[in-house]
């Protein structure tokens, strides 16, 4: 059980949170970089409950600043973007992409003290379409981060991004629920609709798996495990990484690089950031008749960005339309009448409100994964704040490397971990980076 001040540490994302604090020690995802254009109109970014700017200069760099103008606190977001920086456009003062006040021309020279005025600036950087900041202590930055996925090239792999309207936890946690697969999901396929290879014919065979749960040097990670092919065990690995990443097991196991950021923007937005290969194996959601089985259709509709501190990467169905539920689908074809698999966690998640009430819960053995995540969230974040202990995988990115997610099915009787290093020296490894640890020994 999540105890009141439990869920309070676990979801207070806010300068001066405890979870706050240990997210702030990690580069985070902010934008896709064609958000920012060169030269183009300054972006409302909120993070971690600060309100920010982005901007990309005329030349091509990325700033990411306190939307307050060190002056007298005018919005940045009104700025010039000028060759030399942001300029407020209250009193003309004017800020590089480090923060640096590089004109005052509201004073005469003998008066201007330029030099000692700096917009509070976070250090950024960009790897294959995404801008990446860093909000902690701007003279102690970590090493950029190595998920695998983020290390394709960009024309390698799909970028989504969908804001969701709830607290980053109990978003996050649908990627390491395994069971609500077997329901949400596919609680209306029957075996009959789908090939008799298809990757989930042992789930929709078997809705209540047995689980293994671990900690690991990324954060934890589980299998849930049931029988597969005669002398095979099926199993479904799924992972959490800190601060708050998942690899989810939507595929197959052995080119699965995928990974979901459910980046904090205050406590009740998340943005949701979806990084996979572009070599996947697809089909899961595909029927006998190779077309997508009932409510597990692909895609989803965005509205148009606007400038709102909330306003990007919004859907088009959401709970003001209750996600354009069609209840007589729900009677006749699929388990929710939701279209999409990421529409109905969408719906399931922010049902629950802004943020969960975590002690009203029961939480049952299927939520191992769950309870075990929130256990070393909170346990990171006390280490952090009381004894300075660095963070997992924090300063030595390349941890996660040794992660992956999904389905495999493995010999009877063979323990778990086992099973995983086995896979993963068989998967493939187009970035070369992968801890294929079975191989290396
Ligand atoms: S408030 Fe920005 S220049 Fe005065
Ligand atoms: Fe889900």
């Amino acid at each position: 059980m999540t105890t009141k001040s439990e869920s309070e540490i676990l979801t207070r994302v806010g300068p001066g949170t405890p979870m706050g604090e240990l997210f702030r020690q990690y580069w985070i995802p902010a934008a896709k970089s064609s958000e920012l254009a060169a030269g183009g109109d300054p972006v409302r970014l909120m993070l971690l409950g600060e309100r920010l700017i982005g901007f990309r200069s005329p030349g091509g760099r990325v700033g990411i600043m306190d939307h307050r103008c060190p002056h007298r606190c005018a919005s940045l977001f009104f700025g010039r973007n000028e060759k030399a920086g942001l300029r407020c456009v209250y009193h003309g003062w004017q800020y590089d992409p480090d923060g640096a006040c590089v004109d005052m021309p509201n004073v005469p020279p003998e008066q201007d003290f330029k030099h000692k005025v700096s917009a509070k600036a976070y250090k950024t950087f960009e790897r294959n379409g995404l801008v990446w900041v860093f909000m902690g202590d701007q003279e102690n930055i970590p090493p950029e981060p190595l998920l695998e996925c983020t290390l394709l090239g960009e024309d390698e792999h799909r970028l989504m991004f969908a804001q969701r309207e709830c607290n980053y936890l109990q978003a996050l946690e649908g990627d390491i629920d395994t069971s609500h697969f077997g329901f949400l999901h596919a609680g209306a396929i029957t075996l009959d609709q789908i090939d008799e290879d298809h990757p989930s014919r042992f789930t929709i065979a078997d809705r209540q798996p047995g689980y293994h749960v671990s900690d690991t040097g990324w954060g934890t990670m589980y299998a849930a495990f049931r029988d597969g092919d005669p002398g095979r065990t099926y199993w479904r690995t799924a992972q959490f990484l800190f601060p708050f990443w998942t690899m989810p097991p939507d595929g197959l196991f052995d080119d699965h690089i995928i990974a979901r950021a459910w980046v904090p923007m205050d406590d009740t937005h998340t943005m949701f950031i979806h990084i996979s290969w572009t070599g996947n194996t697809q089909g899961l959601r595909t029927g006998r008749d190779g077309k997508p089985l009932p409510g597990l259709a692909v895609g989803m509709e965005h509205l148009p960005n606007t400038t709102d501190w909330f306003g990007r990467w919004r859907l088009a169905a959401h709970a003001g339309n209750d996600y354009r539920i069609d209840r007589e689908a729900q009677r006749t074809d699929s388990y929710t009448g939701i279209t999409g698999i990421h529409l109905q966690d969408q719906a399931v998640t922010e049902s629950m409100g802004g943020v969960a009430d975590h002690h009203l819960e029961h939480l049952a053995p299927s939520d191992r994964m769950i309870t075990q995540t929130r256990r070393r969230l909170i346990n990171a974040a006390k280490a952090w704040r009381d004894t300075g202990e660095i963070p997992p995988a924090c300063r030595e990115p390349e941890v996660v490397l040794g992660a992956r997610s999904g389905d495999f099915q493995g010999p009877a009787g063979q323990g778990w971990r086992e099973a995983y290093d086995d896979r993963m020296a068989a998967s493939v490894n187009p970035t070369g980076r992968l801890i294929q640890r079975a191989a290396a020994e």
